[in-house]
């Protein structure tokens, strides 16, 4: 399978590219060992794109063997941090001149416009991993006086094997964000994308072998997360597990990281508020609520799904993100220029989303906009339309409850004081965002956020500069920025005796 089992695929856009199949372990295109596939939907036409080889127990087996192997190997081991710099470098420069095709697979399994895809996506990728390059050769240690005796010296090492389950709204970030830092601090990694998504990660996976990565440093398995992401969580040769997806899933891995105390970090859900004081500059709060919780259809970890607008400034608020939503979220085929919001990835995320719409109407809540599919030309599709509920009340679970959907509640408040206290009255804590002109007022918020991110006047800038991560049930540990580091290198202390005797 020296091709990766391609085959030829042409996409919706007229784009013709090679797509692998195979499960690449140890730097070869394998098939499962128990013949399992995953079949790929297009999820604006519920038309399946292609099958996959899907990994069993023994395929993560094999690749955790492989990832150990090339952890030992002089040749990777032993690489200077300047070339596993020049190997991401040259990594990130094939994502640059692959790009099209790989947003076109991205857009065609995930259903997120082909401009976002494009222009956003890919952008992440490459810079991701362009920032991660610059780092390989600059993780170093400390040396540490202690008396005339003694001095200690520490020194940064990989992890070891790292097993890393990513999710579907982002499929190749999420990989790109995983990847980066474990890659310049030294490890190996075992990466299970998730089953709605499988295909974009194999075309990249060819470009990791281009790129020159010695075979096993990076092995992409495909499977069922209650198959191989099990039994990557649970393998007793795995060092660590790097997971982003659902706070309920993240509590599994956790109990199954306990077997042998593997390193953890976690992404998991929000309920992310945005507040808008009187002060606020109001179209350019308008336009960033709109933004940060209708992009991506919704799906984003850090969504501002709870907009909190103050009393004084709340009825036009209203009327003006109303305005933004007809006038911006215009739903259809994502491969259409003109499309802000493509498809649900799933039909199980769509019923989820029509889910908390009737629970929203059951709570008394008030349907401002939306609530129903999004009827298409072809009858076909995972869409739903834009949804905004106001008369909520922080006891609702549409208030409490993460939906993953272009769908947001809008509340009133009145002081500041109230406004902390709603931000802060969910078991998450991820993004937050405060519109303001108040220079003091905006800072003095953003400190009492139980948040591990908070936006001053945007939502969800995310940048790879800058860590990432949440606190409460929002997740453990940080990505993105030097904080990124951290979480794939482990300190080493040598304490070096000069002369004292024993
Ligand atoms: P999920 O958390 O179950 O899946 C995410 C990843 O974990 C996938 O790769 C999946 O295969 C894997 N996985 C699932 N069960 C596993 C297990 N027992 N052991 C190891 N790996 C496992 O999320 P799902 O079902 O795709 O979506 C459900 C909800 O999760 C969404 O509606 C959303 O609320 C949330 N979610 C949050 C994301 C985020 O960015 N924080 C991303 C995806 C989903
Ligand atoms: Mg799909």
């Amino acid at each position: 399978m020296a091709d990766g089992c391609a085959v030829q695929l042409t996409a919706p856009n007229g784009v013709t590219f090679p797509q692998p199949t195979g499960l690449f372990i140890g730097g070869q295109w394998v098939k499962s060992s128990l013949g399992k596939t995953i079949t790929s939907i297009d999820p604006s036409t519920e038309k399946p794109i292609v099958a996959v080889q899907a990994g069993s127990v023994k395929d993560i087996d094999d690749a955790v063997s492989a990832a150990r192997r090339a952890l030992q190997d002089p040749s990777w081991r032993d690489l200077p941090g300047t070339e596993r710099g020049q190997l991401l470098h040259r990594l990130a420069g094939l994502v640059d001149e692959h790009k099209e095709t790989l947003a076109t697979i991205e857009t065609w399994d995930n259903g997120k416009p082909y401009s976002v895809s494009l222009n956003e996506d890919m952008g992440e990728v490459a810079g991701t991993l362009r920032y991660y390059a610059g780092f390989a050769d600059k993780v170093f240690g400390q040396v540490i006086e202690t008396t005339a005796d003694k001095f200690a010296y520490t020194i940064r090492e990989p992890i070891g094997v790292c097993g890393q389950i990513i999710p579907w709204n982002y499929p190749l970030a999420m990989a790109a964000w995983k990847l980066g830092p474990a890659l310049a601090c030294g490890n190996t990694v075992v990466l299970k994308p998730a089953e709605q998504t499988p295909l974009s990660i194999l075309y990249f996976a060819n470009l990791v072998r281009q790129a020159g990565f010695p075979p096993g440093v990076v092995n992409i398995v495909n499977g069922f997360g209650a198959e191989a992401g099990k039994a990557l969580a649970s393998h007793e040769d795995v060092d660590k597990i790097a997971f982003t997806g659902s706070t309920a899933t993240a509590k599994d891995i956790m109990r199954m990281a306990a077997s042998n105390l593997k390193n953890i970090t976690l992404e998991t859900g929000g309920k992310s508020p945005l507040v808008v004081f009187d002060d606020a500059e109001l179209e350019n709060a308008v336009e960033w609520a709109h933004a940060g919780i209708m992009s991506n259809q919704g799906q984003i970890c850090t969504a501002t799904s709870r907009i909190l607008v103050q009393a004084g400034i709340f009825d036009q608020f209203m009327e003006a993100f109303k305005k933004q939503v007809r006038n911006v979220s215009t739903v259809g085929d994502p491969f259409d220029s003109n499309t802000f919001q493509g498809p649900q990835v799933s039909k199980a995320q769509l019923d989820r989303i029509k889910d908390f719409i009737s629970v929203g109407k059951a709570e008394g809540a008030n349907l401002e906009m939306g609530g129903q599919p999004q009827a298409t030309a072809g009858g076909k599709g995972y869409f739903i339309q834009p949804t905004v509920f106001t008369g909520v009340n922080p006891q609702m679970r549409i208030f409490q409850e993460e939906v993953f959907g272009p769908f947001v509640t809008i509340s009133k408040f009145e002081s500041e004081e109230e406004a902390v206290a709603l931000c802060n009255g969910t078991q998450y804590g991820l993004g937050s965002a405060v519109f303001t002109t108040n220079l003091t007022k905006a800072h003095r918020v953003a400190r009492r956020i139980e948040a591990g991110m908070v936006w001053i006047n945007s939502s969800n800038d995310s940048d790879w500069r800058i860590p990432f991560g949440g606190v409460k049930q929002s997740g453990i540990g940080r990505e993105l920025g030097e904080a990124g580091l951290e979480a794939y290198s482990t300190v080493k202390a040598i304490h070096v005796n000069m002369r004292s005797k024993l």
